[in-house]
């Protein structure tokens, strides 16, 4: 999917990133942070703004286990996501709109 035009970015940034700090010198404050872009939020972009906006999203917060039934009974609603991108999904709800408890 988007992963591998992401990812080259990703390290034409880290190949610039270790080009410019010559040897030994530490890296710059402001180096790329070597973090993979995540799939989760890919998937929501992609599949939860087609029936409502994404702000039914971004102002909910949910418990873990209640994302997995949001995200179920959106399926039921007629969401399309295969199994993974569910579990990323949820995952990445769970990082960024959980709450605890
Ligand atoms: C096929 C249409 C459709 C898609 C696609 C869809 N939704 Fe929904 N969503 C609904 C409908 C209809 C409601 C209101 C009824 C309900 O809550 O089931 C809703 C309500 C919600 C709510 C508010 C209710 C609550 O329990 O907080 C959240 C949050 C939500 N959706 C998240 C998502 C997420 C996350 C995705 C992507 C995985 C998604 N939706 C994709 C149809 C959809």
């Amino acid at each position: 999917m988007l992963g591998k035009p992401l990812k080259d970015a990703l390290m034409i940034g880290v190949a610039l990133a270790c080009g410019l700090t010559t040897a030994g010198a530490s890296a710059p404050a402001d180096a790329p942070v070597n973090l993979p872009p995540d799939p989760g939020k890919a998937v929501v972009t992609k599949t939860c703004q087609s029936c409502h906006d994404l702000d039914m999203v971004t102002e909910a917060r949910h418990t873990a286990p209640e994302w997995t039934s949001v995200i179920q009974r959106m399926r039921a609603n007629g969401a399309e996501l295969s199994d993974d991108e569910a579990k990323q999904a949820q995952a990445y709800l769970v990082k960024v709109y959980g709450k605890s408890g």
